[in-house]
């Protein structure tokens, strides 16, 4: 072992420390040169043994007890890829107390439980780096915590969960059901084996609070912004939004309006000249503005193997030369450096789509604008569907009539509004007769 190599454990190889594992191994030198020492995996702790890695590692590094890294005082640096909050947390904990500074890649982790997290690795003078828990590939924690420093951020705009975007492309390019497209998703190896996270907005959001922290200083709790998913789509919404010029994107979104900090995680029209609508298949893309720079954009692969080791190599790197030690001091994640109050969810604006089920029946139309109206909702378009022409059935009473008569699609696209005045007609759709329960509301990003 040459005198001056750093040595480091992994903890977790699966998909991301399989991939870590293997640049290590395979291409020692270049991390060498780049890291300014040799960099040498003296450990990789797992659960299974016997489980295949698809890499080849020197004898002896792979074991099944944590304790191998964690009470080895030769190990300074140690990449933690395990993902869920525990034991995850509880071995993050053992790793700093043990004095080794962490690389990760677990943003439920520290969407969780980050102020402690952070708060000890100060405490004890080590750091944690997490450039891979958002948005894979992208290096958008370094770009937010260094480049962007001089600014106030105005907004963050972002597609973060690859799963849900190949899903939504799927079903927009190819006419797949969600239900197929999810399949697909899962059998490439895009979604987790269970993947609600990723399709009911979470696993954005999670995302969404790191970034906040970085670009407005301040921690929102998960459960403090609303977020939806794509969970509840239908094909029938895609083609819609198209008939707008616009896609459907699962937008995470964190931007400054009047004084007050607005978030959310939620399916949203984007029209097909903005650039996120031109992300496809498990690509992620991020949109920042600053008072400074002004609108700067990042995109590419947002999780995945390569994309992913590629992120926690850089970290490696980073913690070796001293640098994450500089950004981590600097950066302060672990408390609030400026409190914003939280904007209602109600006050939130946009233009508004809606896909209603009503009774194709005479007057419907006027019900709908009147909810619409007294609300001061103002409408821009409406499309309804022409309802098929009934059988001839002869001689149906008034009363058949009336629960024969047809459903059909009406889909309205508003000026802009406010969520709480949609919310207000919406209340009102319920008491109209002629409008079904189940109805579709996405807002639109005009950028
Ligand atoms: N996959 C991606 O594209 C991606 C992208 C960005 C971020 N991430 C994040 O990176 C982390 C790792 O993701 P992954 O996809 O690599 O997960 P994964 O494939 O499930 O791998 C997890 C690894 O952790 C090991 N492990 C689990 N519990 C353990 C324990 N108690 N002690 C020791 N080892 C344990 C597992 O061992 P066994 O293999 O023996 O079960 C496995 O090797 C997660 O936090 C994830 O959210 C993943």
């Amino acid at each position: 072992m040459p005198e001056s190599a750093v040595q480091v454990g992994i903890v977790g190889m699966g998909t991301v420390g399989a991939g870590v594992a293997r640049v290590l191994v395979e291409s020692a030198d270049r991390m060498a040169s780049r890291a300014g020492r040799p960099v040498v995996l003296k450990r990789a702790v797992v659960r299974d043994l016997e489980r295949d890695r698809g890499v080849t590692l020197p004898a002896g590094i792979l074991t099944d007890d944590v304790a191998a890294i964690i009470n080895d005082p030769e190990i300074e640096l140690a990449i933690h890829l395990v993902g869920g909050l525990e034991p995850a947390r509880q071995i993050m904990v053992d790793l700093l107390k043990s004095g080794k500074d962490v690389v990760t890649a677990n943003k439920a982790l520290l969407c969780e439980h980050g102020p402690e997290l952070f708060g000890l690795a100060r405490e004890l003078g080590r750091t944690i780096a997490f450039e891979a828990a958002v948005a894979g590939g992208i290096p958008i924690i370094a770009t937010m915590a260094t480049c962007l420093t001089a600014n106030q951020i105005l907004s963050i705009t972002a597609i973060l969960n690859g799963t849900s975007n190949f899903i939504l492309s799927q079903m927009d390019r190819e006419g797949w059901s969600y239900a197929d497209a999810l399949k697909k998703a899962q059998e490439l190896g895009f979604a987790e084996a269970d993947p609600t996270f990723d399709v009911d907005g979470t696993d954005a959001a999670q995302k969404l609070v790191l970034l906040t922290q970085l670009g407005f200083g301040m921690r929102v709790p998960l459960e403090t912004f609303p977020r939806s998913g794509i969970n509840r789509l239908e094909l029938a919404d895609l083609r819609c939004a198209d008939m707008f010029d616009c896609v459907v994107k699962l937008l995470a979104t964190a931007k400054l309006a009047g004084g007050k900090l607005e978030l959310h995680v939620q399916p949203t029209l984007v029209p097909k000249t903005s650039p996120l609508a031109s992300i496809h298949g498990s690509f992620n893309a991020i949109r920042v503005v600053g008072d400074v720079v002004g609108e700067t954009w990042y995109s590419g692969q947002g999780a995945g193997q390569s994309p992913t080791a590629s992120a926690v190599l850089a970290d490696l790197i980073d913690s070796v030369i001293g640098r994450t030690r500089l950004t981590f001091y600097r950066l302060a994640p672990w408390q609030d450096t400026a409190r914003l109050p939280l904007q209602s969810e109600d006050d939130a604006e946009a233009r508004f789509y809606l896909r209603l089920h009503v009774e194709d029946r005479p007057n419907v139309l006027a019900e709908i604008c009147d909810a619409l109206g007294r609300n001061s909702i103002s409408i821009a378009s409406v499309i309804q569907e022409e309802a098929a022409e009934p059988e001839e059935t002869g001689g149906t009473s008034d009363s058949t009539r009336s629960e024969e008569t047809p459903v059909v699609p009406l889909v309205i696209m508003t000026h802009k509004t406010t969520v709480g005045r949609i919310r207000a007609a919406e209340a009102r759709f319920a008491e109209l007769g002629s409008v079904r329960p189940g109805h579709c509301r996405m807002p639109v990003a005009d950028l």
